[in-house]
């Protein structure tokens, strides 16, 4: 990760719910690499109750911290403890050092994204028509895209999503173009991305547009039918599930599943067993 400038951390994070429905221990274990090839390795275990936090183990410190009367008590013994030592330096190699190979090539990767282009909206008397251009999975979430009449840019009525986060690593994004269509034009959806060598041009096939009459017309009584349901559901946002770990990109937390080390069984010094799976499908 010498070139790049990313801040990683490993996130290794459950709940379990002791006494009650209602009452939820967390541990959120986390190793955060910084420094030329990631050497410089920080492991730290935050422990919280009902979102209160309780007590943090800190690899630079070497040693735990207390934040509740009970929790500064209890600190004091394990930081007494050469086992419980022992076990922190255990788990730093098992869940940080063995792992800096991933978190590298994480760094490494660009995924390119899929681009697709829709109508939302057929130009309809004095309206205009609706495109939408998405572009779906790319990684990193650096991203540029652009629309295109005949080849030249369109900047006036065009209008962005924000960047969403799939869940999963990857990003999606997606842009309107509001525009009035002439017959013989090429509308294009242009992007940019580091995965790409040269800029993705999609072009919209508007034959629609200039075909008979009676089609649209079947088409506008269609979408007027279905505007309620094609107005909640524009756009199609991919959501994915969250997984037990996940890197932690410049504060955002993005649940990684394909880590590509086998799953370990973690114990905290708490009575809980955590098991790690790196390798969820
Ligand atoms: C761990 O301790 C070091 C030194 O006090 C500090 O710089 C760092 O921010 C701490 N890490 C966390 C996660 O609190
Ligand atoms: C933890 O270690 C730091 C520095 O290594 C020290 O300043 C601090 O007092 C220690 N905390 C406890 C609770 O032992
Ligand atoms: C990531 O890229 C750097 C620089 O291009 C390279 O030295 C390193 O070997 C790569 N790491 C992986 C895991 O692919």
């Amino acid at each position: 990760m010498c070139a790049l400038n990313f801040h990683f951390l490993l996130v290794f994070s459950t709940f379990s719910s002791v006494f009650s429905d209602e009452d939820y221990y967390q541990v959120r274990a986390c190793c955060a690499y910084s420094g030329e090839q990631s050497k410089d390795i920080e492991y730290s275990i935050l422990t919280s109750f009902n979102k209160h936090i309780m007590m943090q183990y800190n690899s630079t410190r070497g040693n735990w911290t207390g934040f509740t009367a009970f929790s500064i008590y209890e600190t004091q013994f394990w930081n007494a403890d050469p086992y419980d030592r022992l076990e922190r330096i255990f788990e730093k190699k098992l869940l940080c050092e063995d792992n800096v190979k991933s978190i590298e090539s994480l760094g490494n990767l660009t995924t390119a994204p899929t681009v697709s282009i829709k109508l939302l909206r057929q130009p309809d008397g004095g309206h205009p028509a609706l495109l939408l251009c998405s572009a779906y999975d790319f990684y990193p979430k650096q991203i540029r895209m652009t629309w295109s009449r005949n080849k030249q840019e369109v900047t006036s009525g065009v209008m962005y999503s924000d960047l969403l986060a799939d869940g999963d690593l990857y990003y999606q994004i997606h842009s309107y173009l509001e525009y009035t269509p002439t017959f013989g034009e090429t509308i294009s959806c242009t992007v940019e991305h580091a995965s790409l060598s040269e800029p993705k041009v999609t072009v919209w096939d508007n034959s629609l547009l200039a075909d008979e009459v009676i089609q649209i017309i079947v088409g506008l009584c269609f979408l007027m039918l279905g505007s309620v349901i094609v107005t909640s559901g524009f756009i199609y946002y991919r959501k994915r599930r969250a997984a037990y770990s996940a890197v932690c990109q410049g504060g955002t937390l993005i649940p990684v599943e394909h880590i590509s080390s086998p799953g370990v069984a973690y114990s905290p010094a708490s009575a809980n067993t955590i098991t790690i799976d790196t390798n969820r499908p």
